[in-house]
C-alpha cells in the first residue's frame, strides 16, 4: 500500500440525495455531479446518493500547487469524514474510477464495496502520457471550450451522437465551467498516475466493473483485468464511455443488482 498525501485536502462541493445504504458516485475528466444527473432519481429510490464535484471540477475549488490522483482521493475521503459516513460503497466513472482505485488502496477502511465505471486500472501508456501533455498544452493556449469542444463528442458511441444532442450540448456545458487550472491539474495527476491492477486481483470485498461495447477510453479488456467470485462483470451494448447518459437505466439496473447481491451475502 503507498503512503496516504501530505496535501490538505479541498472541500468538495457535493449533492446528496436518498436514504439508505450510502452510494458515492465520482465523475470523470473534465465532468460534475451534474453529469449523474439522470442516474440520481433512479438510484436514490433505494440509497443515499453522495455525488461530489471533484477537485477543480464543478462548483469545487482548486489547489494552485500540483496534486495527484491519491489527493483528489483525499478530498474524497475528507468529505465522508464531513457526512460521518464510516463505509460506503464507491463507484467511479473514468478519472473517477481512478480515483477509486487510489481510495481503495489507501484508505481502505471506508470501503463496503467499490466499482469502475468505464475505467481501467492500468497506467497511462507512453502515447496517452504524450496526449496528456497536449491537453495541457492545448487547454493552456487555446482555452476551455476549445478543447471541450473537441472532446466531448468523442465520448459517446458514434451512433448516440446525434440520438442524444442534449446530453452532449450538457457535457460541454459542464466541460466549459471547469477552470483551466482544474483540467490541466487532473490531466498532470491522470498521467502520473501509478498502475493498480492488484487493487482489482486481490479485491477482498464485492467489486463492479462495468464497460461500454464500444468505448474507446476503457474497453472491456482493460476493465476486466480479474476474475473472482468478489468481481461482476457487466458489457452496455452499442454504447462507449457515457453510460450514465447514454444508458442510464440500464446503469442503474445493474448498480441495483450489485447492491442487492450484497444484501443477501
Ligand atoms: C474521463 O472521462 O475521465 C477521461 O476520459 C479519463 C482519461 O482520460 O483517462
Amino acid at each position: 500500500m503507498s503512503q496516504p498525501t501530505e496535501q490538505q485536502p479541498i472541500k468538495l462541493h457535493f449533492s446528496d440525495n436518498g436514504q439508505g445504504e450510502p452510494i458515492v458516485l465520482l465523475h470523470g475528466f473534465l465532468g460534475s455531479s451534474a453529469y449523474w444527473d439522470e442516474v440520481i432519481p433512479l438510484l436514490s429510490r433505494h440509497y443515499r446518493c453522495i455525488v461530489p464535484d471533484l477537485r477543480g471540477h464543478g462548483h469545487s475549488p482548486v489547489s494552485t500547487d500540483p496534486y495527484t490522483i491519491e489527493d483528489m482521493a483525499a478530498d474524497v475521503v475528507s468529505l465522508l469524514d464531513e457526512l460521518d459516513l464510516k463505509q460506503v460503497t464507491l463507484l467511479g466513472h473514468s478519472m473517477g474510477g481512478y480515483i477509486t482505485l487510489a481510495l481503495v488502496d489507501q484508505y481502505p477502511s471506508y470501503i463496503k464495496s467499490w466499482g469502475l465505471v468505464h475505467s481501467t486500472a492500468y497506467e497511462d501508456t507512453e502515447e496517452a502520457k504524450q496526449k496528456r501533455l497536449n491537453t495541457i498544452t492545448q487547454i493552456r493556449t487555446r482555452g476551455m471550450i476549445d478543447f471541450v469542444d473537441g472532446f466531448a463528442e468523442g465520448l459517446f458511441a458514434p451512433h448516440l451522437v446525434y440520438k442524444l444532442p442534449d446530453s452532449i450540448l450538457k457535457v460541454k456545458e459542464i466541460g466549459y465551467i471547469t477552470s483551466p487550472e482544474g483540467g490541466c491539474g487532473a490531466a498532470a495527476a491522470m498521467r502520473e498516475r501509478p498502475e493498480r491492477l492488484s487493487i482489482i486481483q486481490n479485491a477482498n470485498v464485492p467489486v463492479l466493473l462495468v464497460a461500454g461495447e464500444y468505448d474507446p477510453i476503457a474497453p472491456p479488456d482493460r476493465m476486466f483485468v480479474a476474475d473472482s467470485t468478489r468481481i461482476t462483470t457487466a458489457v452496455i451494448p452499442d454504447i462507449a464511455h457515457m453510460s450514465m447518459m447514454e444508458a442510464p437505466e440500464q446503469l442503474v439496473n445493474i448498480i441495483h443488482d450489485f447492491m442487492q447481491n450484497q444484501l443477501k451475502d
